[in-house]
């Protein structure tokens, strides 16, 4: 298959990334754009806008997930589509291109696609995908519910007291929780799901090369650990009155990270949550609620770690810990794999094959077997969700054209592998 007729434009992909980053921007140069905040639908107005610019078709699902299709110049034809999309929702403090390359560049690869001339046998789809990093509840949240894999009630739950659920921020934005069924989509309409980020580490950059072809993804358990003391007076209860619940938080904050970092290498652990209430500086703490987050390629790692810290935690005073979310990790398609690779051969870009410590909208297509790669550019310093995240231009550029190439390449193919 010759893709040199398709060539993506660099100035366009800049500016798309440059003006999405407005919105949200903080003073710390970061991006605070959590899903379905006012940054988020502001964003998500001017990306349709974009979207409809290129020549998509754009419609909205009962989910939020934003859907812009481009069909074959014959027309539809029922076949099933090549996808790609990303999310546009960011981190509290977040940096500029996490989720938002996948999308903008997704948008790239379709625009030249459609100005190549070529003409493809089946329908593209871009993906904008709602709340992937769970600021409600769990994340990748829009690409679960297209495939009916949310929890039972999990729209209704929010991180912690006082926080909204994602049914209140579907409401605030005229939809009706209720029909989320409606957002369901059969795995029989994609023929495959390709998602180009940025890697979120170092990996890339140390060795020099522009393009990693991701294997898998890590096993992952998100849970919330809830202490509970006693709230009174900072100036006339006695220390050894006090039954204070930030003292005891504290001291399970330190024996999950040595449980953590003494289980070795293959696993990390994050409490990157951490809410005090009432919390005001002349008030004895009475409660706390902290995240932990759990990842490994080794599933059997992760759920021994995680026994002992739900031992670490039941031994402490009135504290109790309970799962959020776990996520079985996923290996990549191989077919899928192996067209990216093809891809880079073709442009003589030289490419890595990795595993990912971070989730990705595109770890739920595998889930429904329907094949799913990614593709990864390399960020600065290794650096992700901070207000530091930064990219090499010419990377994205790479990625994006790569991206086009092999959607045109798993388009001209037969499927990839029967559906069950
Ligand atoms: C998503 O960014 C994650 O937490 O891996
Ligand atoms: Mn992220
Ligand atoms: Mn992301």
């Amino acid at each position: 298959m010759d893709t040199s007729s398709i060539r993506i434009k660099e100035d366009r992909l800049r500016q798309d990334l440059l003006d999405l980053g407005r919105f949200g921007e903080t003073a710390s140069g970061g991006i605070g754009r959590t899903a379905l905040s006012d940054a988020d639908l502001a964003a998500r107005q001017w990306f349709k806008e974009r979207m409809r610019e290129g020549g998509l078709e754009v419609r909205e699902d009962a989910a939020a997930n934003i859907i812009g299709r481009m069909d074959p110049p014959s027309g539809s034809n029922g076949a099933p589509c090549i996808a790609t999309g990303s999310h546009i929702d960011a981190v509290a403090q977040g940096g500029r291109y996490d989720g938002a390359l996948g999308i903008c560049a997704g948008l790239e690869a379709l625009r030249a696609i459609r100005e190549s001339g070529v003409s493809l046998p089946c329908p593209c789809e871009l993906l904008v995908f709602t709340d992937e990093e769970g600021s409600h509840f769990a994340g990748t949240f829009g690409s679960r519910a297209m495939f009916k894999l949310l929890q039972e009630g999990e729209m209704e739950k929010s991180r912690g007291a006082g926080m909204a659920s994602l049914a209140q921020d579907l409401k605030r934005m005229g939809k009706d929780p209720q029909k989320i069924a409606e957002a369901t989509r059969s795995p029989s309409e994609f023929r495959a799901f390709l998602e180009l980020h940025i890697e979120q580490g170092p990996v890339l950059e140390e060795m020099g090369v522009p393009i990693g072809i991701v294997d898998g993804i890590v096993h992952l358990g998100r849970y919330l650990i809830r202490v509970i003391g006693k709230s009174g007076h900072a100036g006339t209860t006695p220390m050894h009155l006090r039954d204070d619940a930030l003292i005891k938080a504290a001291g399970i904050v330190t024996a999950v990270n040595e449980a953590v970092r003494c289980a070795g290498p293959e696993i990390v652990g994050t409490i990157g949550e951490f809410r005090v209430q009432p919390g005001a500086i002349n008030i004895i703490p009475g409660r706390v609620e902290m995240s932990l987050d759990l990842r490994s390629m080794k599933e059997e790692k992760l759920t021994s770690v995680k026994r002992q810290i739900e031992k670490i935690v039941s031994s402490a005073d009135k504290a109790r810990m309970d799962t959020i979310l776990t996520k079985g990790g996923v290996r990549m398609d191989p077919d899928v794999m192996m067209t990216v690779e093809l891809s880079c051969r073709e442009r003589g870009i030289p490419f890595h094959r990795m595993e990912s410590g971070a989730g990705h909208d595109a770890m739920t297509f595998p889930m429904v077997n329907i094949p799913a790669g990614i593709i990864f550019i390399p960020c600065v310093g290794g650096k992700s969700h901070c207000p530091d995240e930064e990219i090499r231009f010419e990377d994205a550029c790479l990625g994006a054209q790569v991206l086009a190439d092999t959607m045109v390449r798993l388009a001209f193919r037969g499927p990839l592998h029967p559906l069950p």
